[in-house]
């Protein structure tokens, strides 16, 4: 959570004629820069695939070599992401408690005053903008944001990544909602940073201490002068006797073992679950040629069917009703993706079938693969067993599609 760089050994003096002031160790600038490129990394191929019907999308995933490749940056940016995110939590739990520092990117009361101070400033009721400490208000909620983005888009694309497991301990909705869920939380966070981040860092005056490591003292005057009185004050933080940081780190050594460990396990889970992450844009040869899927916001529950007087007879047919059913009960790896290479989008696909053969023979039901794969009752998409009955007449019936 802390990102306070090792005060310098330096005396005060010299370090104000020097005019640095240290800012990020060179490992939090690693950090910083792992996190830029797999962030980008992530934002590029991520919105091309989620925009892949608009020219730019298509151009870009060309850019990257196609669909498949695309597929494959993107999940070995998230992976890198997740990795350094790992790192993240063990250094800051070192920084936190082997060596004692405080939170410095966490929200205090102080921040709300200066939030109020600057709004004065705005509407002209004041002569000076806050004097901020170590980390502006703004900076605190950027932290933030990244962390609950970070923590959002993992669960999510887990929900993607691996489909099956998630339908196994949640209801089907929950993947749509998740596609909806990774693409929004996308956008917002792309946008964040080139709107909120590049403005502050970038284009209001070019702060690079993230590459540089330091602040020149104009630089913490403007930006952080409450940190600036704090160091030329003497006021060095509080360090914690040399004898304590080694106990402690003799202690948190094995535990930050056992962390990484459990953690690393974890991220090998998310990549190895199954092999049945969701595919929404098709892939094509050369320039690829999308077939842009309209999504299911969230599907419509099914009306449960209110049982039919037995000897009854409802003659199905696909537009009717088996349509609906199968977006319903098979939409979400069906007519969203294309699991086993079959889709249930339009008839002519339910038709064709996917990897093992036709999806529905007209009038033969038990040479139908929609059919044969509800049978054994380990598919992770179920029909009802009136369900089922249905799609059975529907097909002995010869399949009508009016
Ligand atoms: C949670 C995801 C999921 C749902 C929901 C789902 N399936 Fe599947 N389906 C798969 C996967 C994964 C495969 C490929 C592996 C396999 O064949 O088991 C597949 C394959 C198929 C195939 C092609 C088999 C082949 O090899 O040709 C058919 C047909 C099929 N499913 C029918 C259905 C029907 C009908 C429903 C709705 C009642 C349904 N599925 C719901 C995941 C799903």
């Amino acid at each position: 959570m802390d990102r306070t760089a090792a005060p310098s050994d330096k005396p005060i003096e010299e370090r104000v004629e020097q005019e640095k002031y240290v800012r990020f160790s060179l490992s939090q600038r690693i950090e910083h820069f792992v996190l830029l490129v797999s962030f980008s990394t992530l934002g590029i191929t991520g919105l091309a695939q989620k925009f892949s019907e608009h020219p730019l999308g298509a151009w870009t995933i060309g850019l990257f070599g196609g669909i498949e490749a695309s597929r494959l940056i993107h999940r070995g940016a998230a992976v890198v992401l997740m990795a350094v995110s790992i790192y993240h939590i063990v250094a800051s739990l070192y920084r936190l408690w082997v060596l004692g520092r405080p939170m410095s990117a966490m929200p205090t009361p102080t921040d709300f005053v200066h939030l109020y101070q600057d709004v004065m400033y705005y509407i002209g009721r004041r002569k000076h903008k806050a004097a901020y400490g170590r980390y502006s208000y703004a900076e605190k909620v950027e932290y933030l944001a990244v962390v609950w983005g970070t923590v959002i888009m993992a669960i999510t694309g887990f929900m993607m990544w691996n489909p099956i497991a998630t339908t196994r301990y949640l209801p089907g909705e929950f993947i749509p909602a998740a596609v909806a869920a990774h693409g929004g939380e996308a956008l917002l966070a792309v946008l964040a940073i080139i709107l909120w981040h590049f403005y502050h860092v970038h284009i209001r005056h070019f702060n690079k201490s993230m590459f540089t490591g330091t602040l020149t003292r104009e630089e913490m005057l403007h930006e952080h002068p409450a940190e600036l009185a704090r160091i030329e004050a003497g006021f060095v933080e509080p360090r914690l006797p040399s004898e304590v940081v080694a106990r402690r780190r003799r202690i948190y050594l094995p535990i930050a073992a056992v962390l990484v460990g459990i953690m690393s396990y974890g991220l090998i889970l998310f990549v190895t679950f199954e092999e049945t992450a969701l595919a929404f844009v098709p892939p094509g040869d050369g320039p690829p040629v999308f077939v842009p899927f309209t999504p299911t916001p969230s599907p419509t529950p099914l009306p449960t069917s209110t049982p039919l007087p037995p000897g009854s007879v409802q003659a199905s047919s696909w537009d009717g009703d088996i349509a609906v059913l199968m977006e319903n009960k098979c939409g979400v790896c069906h007519v969203l993706g294309a699991q086993g290479g079959f889709s249930a989008a339009t008839y002519d696909q339910v038709l064709e079938g996917g990897a093992s053969g036709p999806g529905v023979v007209p009038g033969q039901p038990d040479t139908s693969q929609v059919v044969i794969v509800q049978q054994d009752g380990t598919h992770p998409g179920l029909f009802s067993v009136e369900e089922l009955q249905r799609v059975i007449d529907w097909i002995q019936a010869g399949a009508p599609e009016e």
